[in-house]
């Protein structure tokens, strides 16, 4: 959120002039062979167009037309652990970040050493998640957009977060279990299948598949790379 002061057109329009006369005053010297008359053209064109390239440049500053508004979104990806949530929206913040839109990232791993007393009932997983989601609505509502990876197994507490949040985007990570079983990246799908773990999402604790997310994603079926691009498309579409 930047805005174009007057000092930066004066500056802008010194660099494009000294560069444009140069230009024009070799073209003359060029057709014609004469220095003065090369020189005596380069220097009314300085002086002239300065003066109209900054006006220019001005009146531009105050027309709207043409101009995109970048509107700020919570992306909220949801699905089981080890579905791809977080590599995905890492990815996705990397993406936004180069495009130079101010971005916040919250995984549920991370949020979760912050507040270490949150649980996995259903009761902890709800009140975490209002608490997140809030936090995400507030900087949506700052211009602010927000990659959010949690498993979120809930359909109110999504939806509680969908309804604070302008523009939410929920990404249902639909990579199934037995993948997600399969790769057991943090080995907790074998501690909760040993019975180590309660609660753990999709063994003994339930999730609630999304019924109208805005885009869903196979993680075993389709590249990183292919899944930004389709996020990012949908974002250029809305
Ligand atoms: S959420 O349900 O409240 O959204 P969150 O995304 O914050 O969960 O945290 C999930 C992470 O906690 C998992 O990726 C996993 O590493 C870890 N975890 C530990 N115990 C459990 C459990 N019982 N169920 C799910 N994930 C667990």
């Amino acid at each position: 959120m930047y805005k174009e002061t007057g000092l930066r057109s004066i500056l802008k329009t010194l660099s494009w002039r000294l560069w444009a006369t140069l230009i024009t005053a070799t073209i003359v010297y060029l057709f014609t062979g004469r220095l003065d008359v090369a020189a005596a053209v380069g220097g009314i064109d300085l002086l002239v167009k300065l003066f109209l390239y900054y006006l220019h440049e001005r009146i531009w500053n105050n027309v709207n037309y043409g101009k995109k508004e970048v509107v700020s979104r919570v992306f909220w990806f949801t699905g089981l652990s080890g579905a791809g949530k977080s590599t995905l929206a890492e990815a996705l913040y990397a993406e936004l970040k180069k495009k130079g839109y101010k971005t916040e990232h919250l995984d549920g791993d991370n949020v979760r050493h912050i507040f270490p007393k949150t649980g996995f009932t259903k009761e902890e997983r709800d009140r975490h998640i209002r608490r997140v989601g809030f936090l995400a609505s507030k900087l949506e509502n700052n211009g602010v957009f927000v990659t959010a990876s949690f498993i979120s197994p809930y359909k109110e507490s999504r939806d509680f977060v969908r309804k604070l949040c302008r523009n939410f985007v929920e990404i249902y990570v639909a990579t199934s279990l037995e993948v997600c079983e399969q790769r057991d990246i943090k080995g907790l799908y074998a501690k909760a299948r040993a019975g180590e773990i309660n609660h753990f999402t999709g063994i003994n604790d339930p999730y609630e598949i999304p019924e109208n997310p805005e885009i869903i994603i196979d993680t075993s079926k389709e590249s990183i790379n292919q899944s930004i691009k389709r996020i990012l498309q949908y974002i250029d579409k809305k």
